[in-house]
């Protein structure tokens, strides 16, 4: 089945959560709670199109085929810092997948993305390669990200954010049309200093109690 560009998670409980994050009064701690909790959701939603095949087992009763994951490990790869929030509670779902880490900070003068790390798992070729990052704002980084791991060899990937700008769904669109875009929110737009609005502010920020 082939993915739509941009698919909204609306599931209630994803929906009632992110509420509760967006608001300014919560505490880092129940920020990072929330997040945790709803990256699991997250995690269940951005999964549902894999490929399953069958392995013969021994239930107390009987032989059968039951159903398994096809073919290798799942690549989880978290642009820096915020990727993590997001990245732990998908780890609890999917504990085998191979992690991977990608860094770009924002050249002052160009203001275009440059690659300081990026360590990733072998063989991205054959993996289904879920990149995470909260926020989708500008989609720069997530574009550079995405040209970074299609050069490590990354064919089929996904894009998993909490909250998407309408500026940054299109950058991607027009940068990896091949890249589905999974998300809690389509927000409204971006301001002049690239927060998207209504949006949550900073989410490393929030997350990790920075200012
Ligand atoms: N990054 C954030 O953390 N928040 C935004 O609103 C945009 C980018």
């Amino acid at each position: 089945m082939t993915q739509p560009h941009l698919t909204v998670i609306d599931h209630p409980l994803v929906q009632h959560k992110l509420t509760i994050m967006r608001q300014k009064d919560v505490s880092t701690a129940g920020f990072r709670r929330l997040l945790r909790e709803i990256s699991l959701l997250l995690a269940y939603e951005v999964t549902r199109e894999l490929e399953l095949t069958t392995t013969r087992i021994e239930t107390p009763l009987c032989e059968m085929d039951a159903p398994t994951l096809e073919g290798k490990k799942l690549a989880l790869i978290s642009i820096l810092r915020a990727g993590n929030g997001l990245l732990d509670g998908i780890l609890e779902m999917i504990p085998g997948a191979r992690v991977g880490f990608v860094g770009l900070y924002r050249d002052p003068e160009t203001l275009l993305p440059v690659e300081y790390y990026c360590k990733v798992p072998k063989e991205l070729d054959a993996r289904l390669t879920i990149v995470v990052d909260p926020m989708l704002a500008t989609g720069n980084s997530s574009v550079a990200a995405i040209d970074m791991l299609k050069a490590r060899g990354a064919t089929n990937l996904r894009f998993l954010c909490l909250l998407a700008a309408p500026e940054g769904v299109e950058r991607m669109r027009q940068a990896h049309p091949d890249v589905p875009i999974f998300t809690a929110s389509l927000d409204e737009r971006l301001d002049d200093h690239g927060y998207i609005v209504p949006g949550l502010g900073d989410a490393g920020d929030r997350m990790f109690g920075t200012k």
